[in-house]
Order: C-alpha cells, then sequence, then structure tokens
C-alpha cells in the first residue's frame, strides 16, 4: 500500500502526525522535537483524548458521554483563537493538575485531572514545551456540550473536586524502591490506569486512587467494556502472569495468555507500546506488587469433560457454537496459539463475574491494535450478523464452564442489552507518531 508507506516514511523525517489506519492524513511540523515533553505526552496518551479519527492531531471533538450528557474533548494544539495557545505555564498546569480550564470554568471528570494531579513539576513544564513549541496549531472551534442547559452550570464541579480530587503531586513512598516508585508514579499519575481499571462510586469518582486500598484497579466496567482487576488474583487477576508476560501485553501487544482489545487498544497503540524498556518493568514491577483481594484457588485444566460436551450438542448447545465458529482458532483444547491467538482456557478476561468485554468483543470485534507502526495480522472477527443472542450467550458460558473454568454462565438478556448500545468496531484508529 503506497500512501502507507509514504505516511511512514515522512514521519521519521517530520514531527508529528496522527495517522488513521484506514484514512491516512496526515498533520506535519518541521520542528523536531527537543524537550521529552513528547514522551511525557506518550505516558499521559493525550492524544487517545483529544483527537478523532481522521482528525488532526491534538484538535479536539471526540465525544465522551457522561450521565447528564454528551461533551467533546477541546483543541489542545497552540492555536491562539481555538486551541490553548495563550495558556502560560500556570493556566496550563491549573487544568492539568486542578481540572480549572483558563477562564475559570471547571473541566468535567472525563479529562482525568484526578490522576494528572500526581503529575510531577518537571512533566508538566515538560508538557507545557511539548504543545506550546512541538505540536502543530490547528484552527479548529471546540464542540459545545450537549448536556441540557439546566445542567450546565458547572458549578457542582468545585464540590466534586474537593471532595474527590487529590491536591499533590506524587511523593515517593519510602520502603520501596526506585523501580517501584517510578512504576507507581505512572500508573497512577500519566497514565491514568485506575480511570478504567479502578471501580466508580455514586458520584463517579474512582473509589481509590492508589494502593492504600484494595478497591485500587480491582476492576470496572466503562463504556461497554470491563476493565480486569489488575490486582494478584490468580484467576481474575495478574496473579498468574509473571512480570514478562505483562512487559509483553504492553510493550508489545501480545503475551502467552491473551491480548489488548477494546478500550484498551488506545492504551497499547498510542501510549505503553511506546514506554522505555525500564519504564515499562517499572509499572509491571508496581503492579505485581498489590495484593489480590479475594484467594482464588488456580485452575486445574480439565479437557476431557471439555471434549466430551463439544461431541453432544444437545447437552451443551454452547460447545456446537464453539466448535463451529471459534475452535479453529482458539483451539479445541482452549490454548490457541500464543502469541497470536489467545488461549481462552484460564484467561482472566474470560473468568470474571463480569462478561461485557466477552460479549462486546464477540458482537463487534474490536479496532485494530497498532504497535510500531504495524496492524496487527490477525484479529477476532465480529459475529454480530452471524450468531443470534442466544448462540453467543450459549457460547460464552461454554467457554466460561469449559476447560475446568468456573465463571457464572452468561445469558441472553445481558447479550441483548450490550447488542443495542453498542456498534460493530471501527477498522479506523488513532495512531499518533512523533519524530
Ligand atoms: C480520558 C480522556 C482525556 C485525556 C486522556 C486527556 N484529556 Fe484533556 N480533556 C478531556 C476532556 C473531555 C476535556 C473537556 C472537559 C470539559 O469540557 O469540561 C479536556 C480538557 C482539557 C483542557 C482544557 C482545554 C480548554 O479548552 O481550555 C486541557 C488544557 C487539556 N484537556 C489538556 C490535556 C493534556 C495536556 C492531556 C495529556 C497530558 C490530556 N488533556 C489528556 C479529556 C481528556
Ligand atoms: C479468525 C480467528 C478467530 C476466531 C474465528 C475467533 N477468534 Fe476470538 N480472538 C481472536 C484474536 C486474534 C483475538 C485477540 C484479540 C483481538 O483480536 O481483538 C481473540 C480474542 C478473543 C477473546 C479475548 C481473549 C484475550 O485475552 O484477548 C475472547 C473471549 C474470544 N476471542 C472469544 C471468541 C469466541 C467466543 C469466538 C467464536 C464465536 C471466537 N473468539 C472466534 C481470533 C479469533
Ligand atoms: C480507556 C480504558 C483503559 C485504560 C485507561 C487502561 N486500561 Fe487496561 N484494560 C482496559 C480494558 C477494557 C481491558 C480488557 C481488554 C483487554 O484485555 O485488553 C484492559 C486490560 C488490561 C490488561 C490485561 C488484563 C487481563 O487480565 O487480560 C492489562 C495488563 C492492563 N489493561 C493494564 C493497564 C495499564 C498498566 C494501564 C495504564 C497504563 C491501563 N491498563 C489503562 C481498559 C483500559
Amino acid at each position: 500500500m503506497l500512501s502507507g508507506v509514504k505516511t511512514v516514511a515522512w514521519s521519521v523525517v517530520f514531527g508529528l502526525m496522527l495517522v488513521c489506519a484506514g484514512c491516512q492524513r496526515a498533520a506535519l511540523t518541521v520542528s523536531p522535537p527537543v524537550s521529552g515533553g513528547d514522551y511525557a505526552a506518550r505516558t499521559a496518551d493525550c492524544v487517545a483524548c483529544h483527537s478523532i479519527p481522521g482528525g488532526e492531531a491534538f484538535a479536539g471533538g471526540l465525544k465522551m458521554g457522561t450521565p447528564i450528557g454528551a461533551i467533546y474533548s477541546t483543541n489542545i494544539t497552540p492555536d491562539p483563537e481555538t486551541g490553548i495557545g495563550k495558556y502560560s505555564l500556570a493556566d496550563f498546569d491549573r487544568a492539568l493538575r486542578q481540572g480549572i480550564a483558563k477562564d475559570g470554568h471547571r473541566l468535567y471528570p472525563a479529562m482525568p485531572y484526578p490522576s494528572y494531579a500526581k503529575l510531577s513539576d518537571a512533566d508538566v513544564a515538560a508538557l507545557y514545551g511539548f504543545f506550546m513549541k512541538e505540536a502543530p496549531p490547528v484552527h479548529q472551534a471546540n464542540r459545545k456540550t450537549e448536556i441540557p442547559p439546566v445542567l450546565r452550570t458547572r458549578w457542582p464541579l468545585a464540590i466534586w473536586d474537593v471532595v474527590f480530587a487529590p491536591r499533590s503531586s506524587y511523593a515517593a513512598k519510602p520502603g520501596h524502591d526506585t523501580a517501584w516508585n517510578r512504576g507507581a508514579y505512572l500508573v497512577q499519575g500519566p497514565g491514568h490506569c485506575g480511570a478504567c481499571h479502578t471501580p466508580r462510586g455514586l458520584g463517579q469518582q474512582e473509589k481509590a486512587l492508589d494502593e492504600s486500598s484494595p478497591k485500587y484497579l480491582a476492576g470496572a466496567e466503562l463504556d461497554g467494556w470491563y476493565a480486569p482487576s489488575l490486582r494478584g488474583e490468580v484467576r481474575t487477576g495478574l496473579g498468574a502472569w509473571s512480570q514478562t508476560d505483562i512487559v509483553d501485553f504492553l510493550k508489545h501487544g501480545h503475551n502467552r495468555i491473551g491480548a489488548p482489545f477494546g478500550s484498551m487498544i488506545d492504551v497499547v497503540n498510542n501510549s505503553t507500546s511506546y514506554f522505555s524498556d525500564s519504564d515499562i518493568q517499572a509499572v509491571a514491577t508496581y503492579l505485581k506488587s498489590l495484593p489480590a483481594t479475594t484467594d482464588q484457588p488456580s485452575l486445574a485444566k480439565d479437557t476431557t469433560t471439555t471434549a466430551a460436551m463439544m461431541n453432544r450438542p444437545s447437552a451443551q448447545p454452547g460447545g456446537a457454537v464453539y466448535a463451529g465458529y471459534c475452535a479453529s482458532c482458539h483451539g479445541f483444547d482452549g490454548k490457541g496459539f500464543a502469541p497470536y491467538m489467545p488461549g481462552l482456557a484460564g484467561n482472566p478476561v474470560v473468568l470474571h463475574d463480569n462478561p461485557s468485554s466477552l460479549i462486546n468483543l464477540t458482537l463487534n470485534a474490536s479496532i485494530p491494535l497498532v504497535v510500531a507502526g504495524a496492524p496487527d495480522a490477525y484479529r477476532m472477527p465480529q459475529f454480530r450478523q452471524q450468531l443470534s443472542d442466544q448462540d453467543i450467550a450459549d457460547v460464552l458460558t461454554f467457554i466460561r464452564k469449559g476447560w475446568g473454568d468456573q465463571a457464572p454462565s452468561v445469558t441472553t438478556a445481558q447479550v441483548a442489552k450490550l447488542r443495542k448500545r453498542t456498534d460493530p468496531a471501527s477498522d479506523q484508529v488513532i495512531v499518533l507518531k512523533m519524530r
């Protein structure tokens, strides 16, 4: 594909651009980044929310749901009229770490300032340098929120901030080494991993912001995807993952157990796959230090019963669907073909009580994984047309009870509900290239 080749070559020569894997459009600048701010922007994944596929890098416009109506992310390019070109360092700092825009209005916490509050002064300054001097200005007006006018007043956010948002940068925890502290900083601060992986309370706040609570990174559902526990549970968390498994997943998008999909794709495509080797090791070190919240017996793999179930379709309808639609890639033994076709037997993503990610992926597939400029060759197909709600409930129940796994059944109602709320995954994806 010629245009693809050209875009990749340009990215080496010029500074920065946004490639949408399906449509290949680019925004370019000639100034080479010098501040290290581009790396900070990677670790904080600013592009994931402040860009849309086919749009310009950091020009905003992404629609985000809130309980009271949709809002749009804003233009954070240095354009003085429509972007943040008139922000001083102090203004920028206040927006990032306190959630207050230059004109004084409170930002909705869809902008993850409760996590960015932990950013170091040095990273805030580096980010400011990057967004003022290196990101190309784009003239594009912000879109208005779709929140009804009576609810549009932002003063309640001031109260929310006092109650829920922390106010100080990350402080190294004594008793832990440098790698652990660096990992904690990256996960809690710029990486804002808790925004998806930590359960939320009644005020939509994350129930915990660091490892002092067992709720931190304990698993949560957001936008139809369930982000599993990143703690030490043996079945439903990362208890059976080694340090290397975590590193491979985040850096290369594959490991011997699973592959990223759903909303985790944006994180791997534009952020963690660019982390330096020592930073990604630090993240894994920190995650491996989070203890399990529940004691779970490890899995005893049992392939004989599963084989029998597959041979008796009437007794186990899901077994027939599995044999017909899934086994070619995931294997009759449920072991997959690592690292490209993930195994399903004993995979924590499969075992969690909440089946949303499994249903969503089976209905809609996932946006593409693009690591180091290369789109992944093997992807899960979507089954929205081929399989009924009943088929999907049956096959997922089969997988969740197969090979000795013991997760709860999936119901037809759960599938029907997500089918209504979701759309097939787009093959267009935001891929930011820098340097
Ligand atoms: C998870 C999504 C998300 C991420 C990640 C994110 N933002 Fe935002 N940001 C938003 C949304 C949504 C708004 C608008 C909120 C509102 O209107 O209340 C916003 C608003 C802002 C504003 C205020 C802009 C204005 O118009 O005055 C700035 C500045 C900003 N973001 C900078 C950043 C930077 C820098 C990063 C990376 C370090 C970043 N954001 C990462 C979602 C995000
Ligand atoms: C053409 C090969 C192929 C077929 C057929 C297939 N899958 Fe997949 N599946 C994949 C790949 C590749 C992934 C990795 C994630 C992705 O591509 O989005 C995956 C991921 C998964 C996952 C998440 C596991 C993880 O850790 O990433 C589940 C669950 C899953 N598939 C279930 C199914 C079910 C149920 C069926 C049959 C209805 C099925 N798959 C059919 C290739 C396939
Ligand atoms: C935008 C939401 C979102 C953010 C932010 C996010 N994740 Fe995820 N993550 C998910 C979802 C959804 C899954 C389940 C799908 C999958 O396995 O890829 C997941 C899965 C994972 C897994 C695999 C777990 C398993 O049992 O298979 C790891 C490891 C992970 N995330 C680490 C991280 C880290 C580290 C960060 C912060 C740097 C992070 N995530 C930020 C949504 C997110």
